[in-house]
């Protein structure tokens, strides 16, 4: 990677560098005279110790109190576990010392409501303030489109359609929403946003990506960022958690059929030049670090194979010290700290002692290893880190500026004063106003591709209105994943309302429903049908991914297969109801574009991309019924087949059904009361 100067830094980027030098020059003298661990004060003594004090700045605290720690309670702050692992056994967090727990998708209390969330995560807390130092844990969730997690939250539209709404302030005020539900109920460090920029649709995390272009997810990521943690100092507030910026680098960039294990895209190799890299993959993250400051880093399960290199050599992005440390930290002054994905480092070369030791290496500095249902986790992680240190293959410089990291994030977030659930906002946890933000994005978010005749706005007084296809009333599919449990589900139900509500809320006449569109369709009828995709995240979703039963939800059931076309039924209704109703509308709920045959687009007279709406489908009925007007984008190319992908703007013989950026508009209508 070719080298920049490095930037001004900030006073905020001054102190934690600082923070760095003075860390590592205290750490090392105070080894050097064997005084690595001071008895922390007696509970309540008078003068607190420096990094007791509030007063002093965080630099200072964060050298003080790493002068005090052991090795092994340095090497238990870079760990992370998984709630599955602590919940029958709280003291394991005293145990091992562990600087943080995470959520995974759908790892929820048993008891999935605000209270018991914050109860759970003030349990873990109050174990991790029992050990010698009392150093907080950080508590992670994926609130990627609201606290998805949680059972009533508001579930904001997915990222690929507020990609759609173009609208910064939109996506700042909606993180800041998310922020306040997360924050209130316990978690304070949220895996999200995703700056990813998605090339091939083929891949399941398109719908986690702005769209296309480095400049959507540069300019949104950056709003995303900035509603989650405020502004710099803003941290410590009962309203803001810290943010992390994934997956460093390249998520989107990888190639069809390099997928990892049963992927057929995702997780796979990015075969690109580093000029390439730089202008696609690396595009959202100087603006991430230096503008807003984000708190985290979460590196790519995904590789780089450089072409100017001759391919052949993919490298692990866990693995890159050229990315990591050189580019991430080095060059873009990042001094926010690196998390791991779940278990990455075990798809690296070699045995686990040199998968731990290639990645605290690369410069990552806190390592998701739950242990769950596998056999090498957490306590793994911690002894082998621990050797590793002693055989001198991992610098105790390494590991001073990883947990220097940590502990600034800790500081930062006012953990040290205030440990446990600040619950003044709990009751805004799915509240009316939250909804409502939530409604307006959903509007904002549809992009009407087609619409002949005007069909669109309908009038609510006018005609009576036929409702077909899978997805007008199923809340599940409209959220899509990361909704209740990691993969989301056609069954999965949250408070909200479905398209089909908002359209029966809408309109003044009479609405029939029928999924199959198997009841019989009024020849006056405004006929709308309601298709899509089923749920998924990751690579199930990658286009012929692997079909697994995964959620307790799927009751055993293997995962429907995903593959960019509309569904039999879904083919057939449109047909039924196009072929009889007076007009004929498709909204197409999806992570990404499907294909739409000639022959089905010649029947219809409207096509609407609806993305994945989440708990709000009132929000759909306000722009087909003229509260609101069309405004939304198309953020990702619309191509005509899947022999097409992957296709984007700018490309060569770019010939695709609906371009980047396409989106027609309709004006608000006045209805007479
Ligand atoms: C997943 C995802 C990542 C998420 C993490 C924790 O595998 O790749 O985006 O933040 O695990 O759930």
């Amino acid at each position: 990677m070719s080298t920049k100067e490095s930037p001004q830094l900030d006073p905020i980027r001054r102190g934690r560098r600082r923070t760095a030098a003075l860390v590592g020059g205290l750490a090392a003298v105070l080894a050097a005279t064997g005084l690595g661990a001071v008895e922390a004060p007696s509970a309540g003594a008078a003068d607190p110790l420096p990094y007791q004090n509030p007063s002093l700045p965080t630099h200072q605290r964060v050298a003080d109190l790493l002068g005090r720690m052991t090795i092994q309670e340095k090497v238990g702050q870079m760990t992370q576990a998984e709630r599955i692992d602590v919940a029958a056994d709280a003291s394991l967090i005293a145990t091992y010392g562990l600087g943080s727990v995470l959520s995974g998708g759908g790892s929820t209390p048993t008891e999935n409501t605000p209270e018991a969330w914050a109860d759970m995560v003030d349990d873990f807390q109050r174990a991790a303030l029992g050990t010698r130092l009392g150093i907080p844990l950080l508590y992670g969730v994926d609130a990627v489109h609201g606290h998805g997690n949680l059972n009533g939250a508001t579930v904001f539209p997915h990222n690929i359609g507020l990609g759609a709404t173009r609208d910064p302030d939109l996506v700042r005020r909606i993180a800041h929403l998310t922020a306040k539900e997360t924050r209130a109920t316990g978690p304070n460090w949220n895996f999200s946003p995703c700056v990813c920029v998605a090339r091939d649709d083929r891949w399941g995390r398109t719908y986690e990506s702005f769209g296309e272009t480095p400049r959507l997810a540069t300019r949104l990521g950056g709003a995303a960022i900035d509603g989650l943690q405020g502004r710099p100092g803003q941290l410590d507030r009962p309203d803001r958690v810290l943010a992390t910026a994934k997956h460093y680098a390249g998520d989107g960039l990888t190639d069809w059929d390099t997928g990892e294990g049963d992927y057929t895209v995702d997780q796979g190799i990015a075969r690109v030049s580093r000029r390439e890299f730089r202008r696609l993959a690396l595009a959202p993250y100087p603006a991430a670090v230096r503008k807003h400051h984000v708190g985290s880093v979460m590196p790519s399960f995904s590789s780089v194979d450089w072409t100017e290199d001759g391919l052949g050599n993919p490298v692990k992005m866990h693995a890159s010290t050229e990315l990591i440390t050189d580019v991430l930290k080095g060059e873009l002054g990042f001094d926010g700290l690196v998390i791991s994905d779940w278990r990455a480092i075990h798809q690296l070369p070699g045995d686990y002692r040199t998968q731990v030791e290639t990645s605290v290496n690369a410069g990552v500095d806190l390592f998701m290893e739950p242990t769950t249902t596998n056999t090498v986790g957490y306590q793994q992680f911690i002894e082998t880190l621990l050797d590793l240190v002693a055989d001198g293959e991992v610098a105790t410089s390494r590991i001073d500026d990883a947990v220097s990291r940590i502990l600034t994030a800790k500081f930062e977030l006012g953990l040290f004063e205030k440990p446990l659930t600040d619950r003044r906002h709990l009751d805004t946890v799915g509240s009316r106003a939250h909804r409502a933000v939530a409604r307006q994005a959903v509007a904002e978010s549809q992009v009407l591709l087609t619409n002949r005749r005007r069909t669109l706005p309908l009038q609510p007084k006018r005609q009576p209105v036929y409702v077909a296809g899978s997805n007008a009333d199923n809340i599940g599919n409209q959220a899509g994943g990361w909704t209740l449990t990691w993969q989301g589900g056609s069954t999965n139900v949250i408070p909200g309302d479905t398209i089909l509500d908002g359209i029966e809320k809408a309109s003044k006449r009479a609405v029939v429903h029928s999924a199959t569109a198997s009841k019989p369709i009024p020849r006056q009828a405004a006929g709308i049908v309601v298709v899509g995709e089923t749920p998924y995240a990751e690579g199930f979703g990658d286009v012929g991914g692997p079909r697994w039963a995964y959620d307790p939800g799927d009751n055993g059931v293997p995962r429907p297969a995903q593959t960019m076309q509309l569904s039999e039924a879904d083919t057939q209704a449109v047909e039924r109801v196009c072929a009889q109703a007076r007009s004929c509308t498709v909204v197409v709920v999806s992570g990404r574009p499907l294909i739409l045959p000639r022959r089905l687009r010649s029947q219809v007279d409207a096509i609407v991309a609806s993305w994945l709406p989440g708990s709000e489908g009132r929000g759909v009925a306000d722009v087909l019924f003229g509260q609101q007007p069309f405004t939304g984008r198309l953020p990702v190319t619309w191509p005509r087949s899947l022999a097409q992908e992957p296709i984007n703007v700018g490309d060569r013989d770019y010939d695709p059904l609906f371009a980047y950026g396409h989106g027609l508009t309709t004006r608000k209508i006045r209805h007479r009361r």
